[in-house]
């Protein structure tokens, strides 16, 4: 399973790569918002500084909601950088631009995905990537898990290679249970990966071992 963070938190992603598990990042507008990127210049390089931090893919996404704006700034973003990959929301031009890119050779993550007929659709159009938002589910008393499940179902079905990235992820349960289902990647916030590490009885056998250490020393 990759581990992708879901920030543009440049500190808490360096955090995270110096854990040696990371895998890519995951942003969105309103994640760029919360640190005070605007503007598009600055968004662009700080694309390029996550790039920098990161070994794997960071996705970048379009604002554009029109099959021509979201070709002309996708490019721009896949040009930005090698790791770059497009994020298209799941609306039909959406659709349209994963597929013209996909058809590039440029890896897409189609965002916004609440149903297995959305997923359905991201994988025709030969997404690199489909973002289930487990998290927004759960918070309407849907079940995000069992969506994860029915996108594993169908695309095992058909072998379809999109990578199911569960998405919307808010903690460390919600990323063992899409393990166990089976998700490709899942993106969530560094406290979400952080609460993966804790257990009391590490805690208390450590210090054990620790002061058994120290009696014979
Ligand atoms: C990631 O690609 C999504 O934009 C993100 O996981 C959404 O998470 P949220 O529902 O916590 O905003």
């Amino acid at each position: 399973m990759k581990f992708f963070i879901d920030t543009a938190n440049l500190d808490q992603i360096r955090e995270a790569q110096a854990l040696g598990i990371l895998d890519g990042v995951t942003t969105n507008p309103s994640l760029m918002a919360k640190e005070g990127i605007t503007g598009e210049e600055n968004i662009i390089n700080h694309y390029k500084a996550i790039c920098e931090i990161v070994d794997g893919d960071v996705s970048a996404e379009v604002i554009a909601t029109d099959f021509e704006g979201m070709v002309k700034e996708g490019e721009a973003l896949a040009a930005l950088h090698p790791q770059i990959v497009v994020k298209l929301p799941m609306i039909a031009d959406g659709v349209k631009a994963c597929k013209y890119f996909s058809d590039k050779g440029i890896k897409t993550n189609v965002t916004l995905v609440f149903s297995a007929g959305q997923a359905l659709l991201a994988a025709k159009a030969g997404a690199t990537y489909v973002s289930p938002f487990i998290g927004r589910l759960d918070d309407i008393s849907t079940d995000g898990l069992n969506l994860i499940e029915e996108i594993r179902t169908i695309y095992d079905n058909y072998m379809f290679d999109t990578e199911i990235l569960a998405a919307s992820v808010r903690h460390t349960m919600h990323i063992i249970d899409c393990a166990k289902i089976g998700a490709d990647v899942m993106t969530g916030p560094l406290s979400a990966i952080s609460g993966l590490l804790k257990h009391p009885l590490t805690d208390i056998g450590l210090e054990k071992f620790l002061a058994d250490y120290k009696k014979g020393n």
